[in-house]
């Protein structure tokens, strides 16, 4: 953990408020891949104040998540015993997260831009361990452009994607969606604006 500790206090400082950071309500570009979600069992990485494992439960999934930030835990467990559904929360780091493989029908990863290039090669790879054989990966970051936007994001050019990266980097997924977009969006006042976004959604084969 000794390795993200900057990182983790400044996150765990950004939680500190009453509101949620990145809202209540789930992703868009989560929401628009409803019609995959038959059922199975889901991780969601990263997953914050839990606005999107929350939502992914509603859905009838069995959901797991982690993310680093004690703070931001117990907030979305919170938000999930108001909204009266069960998601498996870890506070863990992903690196000291336990990966199991093949074991989701769903690895959801919405805004986790904290991995440079080295880290994100081993982030998505233990991503792609613990889906199944025939799983959805389902993945929404910024876009290069957010650099100019600067509503949101790491501010971090390599952190960012592109279209080719995420393709790339699931080469052997058969591609559901695929998009770069810039769109208006407002997910608390962590992600708010103008932005420039990177949808994926990939097929294990
Ligand atoms: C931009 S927020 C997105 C949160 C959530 N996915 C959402 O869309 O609302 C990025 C999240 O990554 C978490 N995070 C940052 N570094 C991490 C790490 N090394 N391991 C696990 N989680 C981390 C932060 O605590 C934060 O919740």
């Amino acid at each position: 953990m000794a390795k993200f500790s900057k990182s983790l206090e400044r996150w765990n400082d950004r939680f500190s408020v009453e509101h949620y950071l990145f809202g209540k309500e789930p992703n868009h570009y989560l929401v628009e891949q409803q019609k995959y979600l038959i059922g199975g069992r889901a991780l969601a990485i990263a997953d914050g104040e839990g606005r999107n494992s929350i939502w992914l439960a509603q859905q009838g999934l069995q959901v797991d998540t982690f993310d680093f930030s004690p703070v931001a835990i117990k907030k979305a467990q919170q938000l999930a015993q108001n909204k009266k559904v069960k998601v498996h929360f870890n506070c863990n780091d992903w690196q000291s997260f336990t990966w199991s493989e093949n074991t989701y029908d769903y690895v959801v990863g919405i805004f986790f831009q904290f991995a440079d290039p080295e880290d994100r090669k081993e982030l998505f790879a233990k991503m792609n361990l613990t889906l199944k054989p025939g799983g959805l990966m389902i993945i929404q970051g910024y876009g290069e452009k957010q650099i100019q936007y600067n509503t949101g994001g790491p501010g971090v050019l390599e952190n960012l994607y592109t279209e080719e990266l995420l393709q790339n980097a699931f080469a052997n997924y058969e591609i559901l969606d695929s998009q770069t977009y810039e769109k208006e969006i407002v997910e608390g006042d962590g992600h708010a604006g103008m932005s420039s976004l990177v949808g994926f959604v990939g097929r294990k084969r």
